[in-house]
């Protein structure tokens, strides 16, 4: 019998035909790596396939590639190289393992006024600490898509800090993104800027509403779903390649079919829920205090903590 080929192209894989391989494609996944890469869910999710017939594709890539041959060794160094940015609440950080960490995608969803917009900005100035301090000693690039970004109240969380304003102002770096073309091609582009900005913190605040707005109705689910998979698969890429924090937030929806429990789930639902290293859940408490729920976690026990909104920031 003759020896089967080795893939060379998503067409190769077992289960992808010429349309499976489009939709791959269309939503980002394009090299054997990326599918390597993958969960099953992912590649379910983009191309229509079955999550079984997905994980015999992911097995037969991951045979082609060299990705599984990296020593547990280097993967420890790796971990250790994971930096962590502190909320600016102890809870919080301890319910995260220490802070929003590197080579992860940390999002936070909630209703309005929940506070992630604010635990945004108080990232965005305390990756500018010196890791002693609970930051990064970098900078931040901050994608905002609601035009909700105030550089004021950045400067009283400097000031609380105890970093110079001007300063802490001039390393965050502004996007406001007005369109999801807009928004998708500021993660495209932004290897230049990382490197040069020495940027340790990516914002997308927020990841969804542009999406949510430039996609109505059911028939526009699956590009939008799409065009969101490969956006969030994009910001994962640069947290890995540049060993940095993404933080996105997200609103909620109201879940009608939902009858016990707390009818909010999160816009983009599955697709984040597995892009995600770490999900938290915010929500309102009395007067300045939110709770946060820690959601999913592949390294710390489900739990929750409570945050205050101050004057001087997250605490
Ligand atoms: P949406 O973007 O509308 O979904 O909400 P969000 O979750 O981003 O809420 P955000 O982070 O904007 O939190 C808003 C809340 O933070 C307000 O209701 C205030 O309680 C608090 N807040 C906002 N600005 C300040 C400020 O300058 N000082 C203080 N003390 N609290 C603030
Ligand atoms: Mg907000």
């Amino acid at each position: 019998m003759p020896k089967e080929k080795a893939p060379h192209e998503l067409e190769d894989l077992p289960g992808i035909g010429p349309t499976s391989a489009e939709k791959l494609r269309a939503a980002g996944i394009d090299t054997l790596e990326k599918v390597a890469g993958a969960f099953p869910a992912n590649i379910s999710d983009a191309c229509g396939i079955s999550q079984d017939a997905a994980k015999k594709a992911i097995d037969a890539a991951r045979e082609a590639t060299t990705l599984n041959y990296e020593t547990a060794k280097a993967i420890l160094k790796r971990r250790e190289d994971i930096g962590r940015i502190s909320t600016g609440s102890k809870d919080l950080d301890e319910l995260i393992g220490g802070g929003v960490e590197t080579d992860a995608v940390t999002e936070v969803y909630g209703r309005f006024a929940s506070g992630k917009t604010q635990i945004g900005f108080q990232l965005a100035v305390n990756v500018q600490l010196p890791k002693k301090e609970g930051g990064l000693g970098g900078n931040a690039l901050f994608i905002d898509t609601e035009g909700t970004f105030r550089p004021e109240r950045i400067v009283s969380m400097a000031k609380a800090a105890g970093l110079d304003p001007d300063k802490t102002l001039e390393n965050i770096v502004v996007v406001r993104a007005l369109n999801t073309d807009q928004q998708v091609l500021t993660a495209e582009r932004a290897d230049k800027l990382i490197v040069e900005k020495n940027i340790k913190l990516i914002i997308v605040d927020s990841l969804t509403s542009l999406f949510r707005a430039e996609f109505l109705g059911r028939g526009a689910l699956n590009e939008r779903q799409q065009k969101l998979n490969s956006h969030i698969h994009r910001l994962a890429l640069l947290a890995n390649k540049y060993n940095l924090a993404v933080y996105v937030t997200n609103q909620v929806m109201d879940n009608p079919g939902m009858l016990f429990g707390d009818p909010t789930t999160p816009i983009g639902g599955n697709i984040l829920a597995h892009a995600a290293t770490t999900m938290l859940y915010l929500r309102k408490s009395k007067e300045d205090k939110r709770i946060v729920r820690l959601v999913d976690s592949p390294v710390n026990q489900e739990g929750e903590g409570v945050i205050r909104i101050t004057p001087d920031g997250i605490k």
